[in-house]
């Protein structure tokens, strides 16, 4: 059975719209771990649009699952990374005009780079995977790198209509079947969905689907109600204490 890896990059987003302190991604995390998650994922980006070092920092003190951290395969990531340590890197391509990571990583142009990361950060104890698309090329190439991990882009099969869903399905499923051959560990995520992650999750030899936007997605719905509660009930009733006022500066 497949594990889960929370994504809590977009809690940060939220936060970052307003250049203030709320929502918290590392008190998020916490509130991820209580509903079951195995592992929290950020993705410290190189512009600093959501998750930001001290969050990373922070995350590093206080998740108790695993830390895994997405990140350009650059020198200062690498350098953040051995600072920080968390449990596992997945190096992501990344682009400044993405609004997302789009594609996967191309691991078959940059074998010798990334291979010199992989054993750096390897040799400190930090697991590394790399987030690649599901072709044999691809999955060849990340095991030549020395990583034990990879995570196949589940996005093309997210994207796909109904029609051409069981084609990427099957691509993902060969994807995951190649890789284990490689001796490679196999995660997964990118576009995940309510609706679309059981087929995945039901992929043999998946070990981790890492999931965002959904789960952020579904916590505003489920929880927006009880928001709105307890913000009526402080209007309808509020606290008349003297002292109140005077402790606001
Ligand atoms: N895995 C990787 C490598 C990603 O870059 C992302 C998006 O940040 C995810 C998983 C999670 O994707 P989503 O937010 O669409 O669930």
């Amino acid at each position: 059975m497949a594990s889960l890896g929370v994504n809590i990059d977009h809690i940060a987003n939220v936060r970052q719209a307003r250049r203030s302190v709320e929502p918290d991604p590392v008190t998020h995390a916490l509130l991820a771990e209580l509903g079951g998650a195995d592992g929290i994922t950020v993705h410290l980006r190189e512009d600093r649009r959501h998750i930001q070092d001290r969050d990373v920092e922070l995350l590093r003190q206080t998740v108790r699952t695993r830390l895994n951290l997405e990140m350009a395969a650059t020198a200062e990531m690498e350098a953040i990374a051995l600072r920080i340590h968390p449990d596992m890197v997945t190096l992501v391509p990344e682009r400044r005009q993405e609004v997302t990571t789009e594609g996967g990583l191309d691991v078959a142009s940059q074998v010798a780079v990334l291979g010199g990361i992989v054993e750096r950060l390897q040799g400190a104890g930090i697991g590394v995977s790399l987030f690649v698309d599901p072709v044999a090329q691809q999955l060849d190439a990340s095991c030549a790198t020395g990583a034990r991990w990879v995570e196949l882009h589940t996005g093309r099969y997210a994207e796909a209509s109904w029609q051409e869903q069981p084609a990427e399905l099957e691509r993902l499923a060969g994807g995951c079947a190649i890789a284990r051959q490689l001796g490679l560990r196999v995660n997964a995520g990118h576009g995940l969905t309510y609706a679309n992650v059981e087929p995945v999750a039901a992929i043999e030899g998946m070990d981790e689907l890492n999931i965002g936007h959904t789960i952020v997605a579904r916590a505003l719905a489920v929880g927006l109600q009880a928001a709105v509660r307890e913000m009526r009930a402080l209007i309808q009733n509020p606290r008349r204490d003297p002292l109140f006022g005077s402790r606001v500066p």
